[in-house]
């Protein structure tokens, strides 16, 4: 064991010849995942269901310099993984870091299932639905990329779990005066609780295969949401603010690179002081 600095410090978060998977990277996060990776020189396989969503991602990396290509995946089936990780080794012959980021979150959207997410009424095949997507997509997509990174000699994992991972939703952020009691549903701590269990689970399962395993809980990230929820969120977090789409690209590149080199089973909070009151 030799006690000297390796890298120089632009080094340490540089990704150059590495190749990244990000599954939802056309989702709000998920693009800047792409985006970021790519900035560090990473090649990136953007895998979604929403595939045109996907290649207009990719199309920008690519007409910035970078390279990229975009796939559609459904994170649930198990061939369809298989192909994502397949096509992952024919154009780039790698697979370096996978970022599950795939999930549905209702997001108060009032065309999600057009209930209030009452637990009591709770339609089952939206629970299941969610866990397949959510927990068993992760399960999925972590199998197909281990079992590359293992004949590889090794990779990165990064889980995106969430707040509610590890602290219960304020249910009365989600009411409103005059409407409906509405709620964040069950299924998305539970997941993302989940997502937490899988990551450590994975971190000490892939011991001495130099296979890292991390999990990002980013808080609430600011997307178009009526001003009285913004209030009486920013009002819970210390920063005094939502977060900003680009807020977890830091923990994302610190976990994606060797600056980590010596973090597994870790889960990077960024939620601007949420869970600290
Ligand atoms: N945005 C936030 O406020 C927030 C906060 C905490 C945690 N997170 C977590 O961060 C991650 C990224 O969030 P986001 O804001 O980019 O979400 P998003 O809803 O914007 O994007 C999710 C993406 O996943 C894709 N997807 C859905 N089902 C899929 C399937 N079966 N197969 C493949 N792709 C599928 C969607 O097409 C979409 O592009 C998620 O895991 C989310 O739970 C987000």
């Amino acid at each position: 064991m030799s006690d000297t600095h390796k890298h120089k410090l632009p080094q340490l978060f540089d990704l150059t010849d590495r190749v990244a998977v990000v599954t939802g990277g056309a989702g709000l996060l998920g693009a800047e995942f792409c985006h970021t990776l790519a900035e560090a020189c990473a090649r990136i396989v953007i895998a979604d269901l929403d595939e045109a969503s996907a290649a207009h991602v990719a199309d920008d990396i690519n007409r910035h310099g970078g390279s990229a290509i975009s796939l559609r995946v459904d994170v649930t089936d198990r061939q369809s993984v298989a192909a994502m990780v397949e096509a992952t080794m024919k154009a780039y012959d790698r697979l370096d870091i996978l970022v599950n980021s795939a999930a549905l979150d209702p997001k108060f959207d009032p065309q999600h299932g057009g209930h209030t997410n009452v637990f009591e009424d709770y339609p089952l095949d939206l629970w299941n639905r969610a866990l397949s997507v959510n927990l068993t997509g992760a399960f999925l997509c972590c199998q197909a990329a281990g079992r590359v990174m293992l004949a590889q000699g090794g990779g990165v994992m990064i889980n995106m779990s969430s707040i509610y991972g590890i602290t219960a939703p304020d249910q009365r952020l989600y009411q409103k005066p005059g409407e409906e009691p509405a709620y964040k549903p069950a299924y998305y701590p539970v997941t993302k609780t989940g997502i937490l269990g899988l990551t450590t689970y994975l971190a000490a399962y892939y011991a001495g295969k130099n296979i890292r395993v991390n999990a990002i809980s980013p808080g609430g990230v600011f997307n178009g949401h009526d001003e009285a929820f913004v209030k009486a969120y920013s009002a819970k977090t210390v920063m005094g603010r939502m977060a900003y789409k680009d807020d977890m690209n830091g923990a994302l590149i610190f976990l994606a690179s060797d600056a980590s080199a010596y973090v597994t089973g870790a889960n990077i909070i960024v939620d601007g002081g949420w869970s600290v009151w």
